[in-house]
Formats: C-alpha cells, structure tokens, sequence
C-alpha cells in the first residue's frame, strides 16, 4: 500500500451517467476489524482474523500493534497476531492523530498491561468526538487517568469490576470498555451499550477467548477470564460499503447484485431504499439485488444508533435525495458537524438548505459535475455517488479520506459500469 504522502495527492475523476449492472463482492467491516484486531493484545497466544478489508485505517492499526510488540503479518485479507511478549504501552500521537479508534488500545493495554499511554484523541472534522464515557469506565475499574503533554497516561493495578451507565451510547466507548474489562474474572454490568453489529462481532471475538458476556436489551454482563486464549475470527461484511454500494446502484437506475452481505445488519438502509422506489430482493443469507426504476422518492431520514438509521450512511443518502422528486429532510443527531459534504454537493447543483443539525434537500433533475473536496471518509463517498449521477466528469480531491474506509471502491464502481479513473499529483496536473 502506499503512503499516505502520495495518497494525499491522488484524485478521482467520475463520468457521470453510467448505469451500474452486475455483481460485486462486499469487504470485511473496517468498524468491525479495528477493535478485533485490538483484542488480539489480550492474549499471549497467536489469533487469525479473516476478511479483514486492505485499508489505510487497517494499515494504521497494524502499526500500533506492532508498536506494542505484536508480531502481525497480513496477506489476503487475513491478519495473524501474536501478542507473546510486549515492549511498549503507548500509542503515538503521530497515529491517534491520522486514526481516532486508535483510542481502542487503551482498554486492550491496560486490561493486559495495567498501563497505556495513548495519544489524547483530539475533535476531527464530523465533531468533538469526546471519550469521557471511555475514561469513566476505566476509572470506575480503578484506573488513574492523567493527560500530560497531550497524553492520556492511564494505570491500574488490578481491574475492579464495574458498574456502569453509559450517559450516551457509544460504539468505541463500549468496546474498548468490553476490552478493559475482560480480563477481570468478577462480574461487571454495562448499561445503555453499544448494539451495532460491530460491537456484537467484538462480543463474539470476546466469546470465543474466554470471556462470559450476557447481552440483554442495552445492558450487559461480562465476566471476564484473566488467561484468555487465542482466536479464528471472520470478520462481518461492511454493512456501510454494502449500503454506499447499494446507492450507487439505485441512483443511477441501475439492477446490482451485492454478494457477502448480511442483509440483516441493513434494515434502517433497505427500508429507506424501498420507501425511495428501490426493489430490493434479498436472494438466500448473503446476497441483496438493488434495482433503480429511474423514479425516485425524496426521503426523511433521522440519524440514531443501531438498529436506527446510521450516520455513516447519511452523506450517501443524502445524494439520492439530490434527485428526488420532491423534498427530502435529513436529521443528523450523532455528529454535530457531519454536513461537510453540502458544500460541496452543492458545488454541483444541489439544492439543500441547512437548518441546525436538519438538512432540507429540494430534488431535481440531475447534478452538474464540479471540482469538489472530500472532508471526511462518508462525505468523499457521497462526492463519487454524485458524480456518477452528475452530467459531466467530477473531480474528487483529497480521497485518502476514501482510502481510509473503503477498499478501492472506484474498482468496486467500474466492475459494475462505472467509468472512474484514479489519478496522481492533483495539483501539479490541474
Ligand atoms: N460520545 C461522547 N462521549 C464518549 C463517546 C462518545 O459524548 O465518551 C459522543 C460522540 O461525541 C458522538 C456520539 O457520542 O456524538 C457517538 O459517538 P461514538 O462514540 O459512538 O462514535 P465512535 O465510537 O467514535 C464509531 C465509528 C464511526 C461511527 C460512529 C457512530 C468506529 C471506529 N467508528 O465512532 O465510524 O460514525 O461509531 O456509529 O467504529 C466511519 O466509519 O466513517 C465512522 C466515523
């Protein structure tokens, strides 16, 4: 893979007007390898984690565990880790900065180590983005937690159980949280959880090393193993790529196939797909057909944490709400600031008033192709969606933030008809 200095400079120029036809395959979750592949510092014994996507965030993850001591090697998207001995506790600043689940070190480092020292994981672009619900469950299992020269420097002598109420639902909060705790072999409740399947796949991770978790309703009880044993684990399928995927076939009245879905982990998406005319046909346990019919329905979304609509499919829909016939709404309640892609989409024609954390989009016929810049990971895929929508060729800048989450998706895009080129050194050619 090559380095984020190069990538930085790479562009995407996408030829609108293509319908998309055929099959393609759907990667691993990124949300989902990250704190697996965390896990594997609870144990001394070797783990294997398969269909983990190739993606900068994974790159990044592979370098603090092999900061920490991991020996980790990683070929065709299986990732074999062995945390026998470790020689650090800490986690640069340099990589918290480019990666914020970073911060899933901690549970993992202290719940083996007793100590970690973790870069203090600043606000990004989508919010403020805090950890306090992280901290406090570390302090509640005893951990003493002081931030010097911008680090977090965590220690704990023998993790209490705890009990705890999350004061807001939190994915990395409750898996790092899961981490932190299981090593503890007393029972600990964990209240007002996380549910994504994300967090459910860490849950089974968790399982299958030795620790006891109940999941009733939003609350859990672990009761954690302190000689946790090593793993084989696939990883879920990328609910959210499917769904990015999924758009794309539907906007440009396309008939898609996604293979290696769970169909089951994308309600909240497929029901607004079909209330804006898409047919969807779930074909056996692991394919979806997305057809578009050309007519599209405008929509009204409202983020919320699983099984609700999520965030990180709300820049995407809000492209299909472009070229809805009629007016859409889009409520953004996780991320105070995850509208950076208005901007831009409107760069390109759209027609989208901002109201506080509601976006209200009046559709129209088609978008106009423009140069426009990713902001964040969702927001640079809702800029390739619009292109292939758009009459003309659009200029997708900054895409490391693409590269971060999604493996290579204009190769996904152009297997299925789409004509996207990757091209380098922006700046020096335009
Ligand atoms: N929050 C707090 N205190 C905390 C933790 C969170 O106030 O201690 C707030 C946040 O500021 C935010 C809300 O709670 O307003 C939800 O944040 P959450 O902690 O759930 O987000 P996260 O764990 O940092 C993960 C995903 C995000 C995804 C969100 C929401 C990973 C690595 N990241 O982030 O994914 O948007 O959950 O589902 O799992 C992406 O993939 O593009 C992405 C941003």
């Amino acid at each position: 893979m090559t380095n984020t200095t190069l990538l930085s400079s790479e562009f995407l120029l996408v030829e609108g007007g293509k319908r998309l036809k055929g099959k393609v395959k759907i990667s691993g979750s990124k949300n989902a390898s990250l704190p697996i592949m965390m896990a594997t510092l609870l144990t001394k014994e070797p783990c294997t984690v398969r269909n983990v996507p190739k993606l900068l965030d994974v790159k990044n993850a592979i370098e603090l565990l092999e900061i920490t001591g991991v020996n980790v090697k990683f070929e065709d998207h299986i990732l074999f880790a062995e945390a026998k001995e470790l020689k650090s506790y800490i986690a640069p600043d340099h990589l918290v900065r480019r990666m914020r689940a970073s911060i899933l070190i901690a549970g993992p480092l202290l719940a083996r180590l007793g100590k970690a020292v973790v870069g203090m994981p600043g606000g990004c672009s989508i919010g403020a983005r805090l950890i306090d619900q992280h901290l406090k469950v570390f302090e509640k299992g005893g951990a003493s937690i002081n931030i010097r020269n911008g680090y977090l420097h965590m220690e704990v002598k023998k993790i209490k159980p705890v009990e705890h109420t999350f004061e807001v639902i939190t994915v990395t909060g409750t898996e790092n949280a899961l981490m932190f705790l299981s090593r503890c072999d007393k029972r600990s409740i964990l209240r007002n959880v996380a549910l994504e399947p994300e967090v459910m796949d860490l849950v089974e991770v968790l399982r299958k090393m030795g620790v006891d978790i109940e999941v009733e309703g939003r609350t859990m009880v672990i009761k954690g193993n302190p000689e946790l044993k090593g793993f084989e684990h696939t990883v879920i399928p990328d609910r959210i790529e499917a769904g990015t995927l999924a758009v794309a076939g539907f906007i440009t009245g396309g008939d898609v196939i996604l293979e290696g879905v769970r169909p089951e982990h994308m309600g909240s998406q497929l029901e607004k797909l079909r209330e804006a005319g898409a047919v969807i046909e779930i074909i056996g346990l692991n394919k979806l057909r997305v057809i578009g019919k050309g007519k599209i329905y405008p929509l009204e979304i409202s983020t919320s944490e699983y099984p609700g609509f999520p965030t990180d499919m709300q820049a995407q829909f809000m492209v299909l709400c472009c070229i809805a016939d009629g007016v859409s709404q889009i409520t953004e309640n996780i991320f105070e600031n995850r509208f950076q892609h208005v901007n831009e989409l409107q760069r390109m024609g759209a027609n989208i008033k901002l109201r506080g954390k509601t976006a209200v989009i009046i559709g129209r016929d088609k978008l106009s192709a423009a140069e426009v810049f990713s902001t964040d990971l969702r927001a640079s895929a809702s800029l390739v969606l619009a292109g292939l929508i758009a009459e003309g060729t659009t200029v997708v800048k900054e895409i490391h933030h693409l590269d971060r989450g999604y493996e290579r998706l204009e190769e996904k895009l152009n297997s299925l008809g789409a004509s996207i080129k990757r091209m380098v050194h922006a700046r020096s050619i335009i």
